[in-house]
């Protein structure tokens, strides 16, 4: 089961061990993080998902749509660590990556 190290807006940091083939987003989501509102439920169509994601774990995710970066780019908090946490599938492959809720638009 793949932990991830989940970072709250407030900064609180905590592990949240998550079933693989969910998606970030609903790892999220059932953890508890209500700050992540996620309102189009994963259809990549309202940005409220949006995460940093370590560096290192940049070439292990799925590549990012242009739908999704354009929706990112609609973001005044966007940086180049951004993705949406609902078009990341989380696998084994992602064990120990550490993520940000980023900042609500
Ligand atoms: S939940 Fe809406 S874009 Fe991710």
């Amino acid at each position: 089961m793949p932990e991830i190290i989940v970072t709250t807006r407030e900064g609180a940091t905590a592990s949240l061990n998550v079933k693989a083939g969910i998606t970030l987003m609903e790892a999220l989501r059932d953890g508890g993080y209500d700050e992540l509102l996620a309102l189009c439920g994963g259809c990549c169509s309202c940005a409220t998902c949006h995460v940093y994601i370590d560096p290192a774990f940049a070439g292990k995710l799925p590549k990012m749509s242009e739908d999704e970066n354009e929706l990112l780019d609609s973001s005044s908090h966007r940086h180049e660590t951004s993705r949406l946490s609902c078009q990341i599938r989380v696998t084994d492959a992602l064990d120990g990556m550490k993520t940000t809720i980023a900042p609500e638009d």
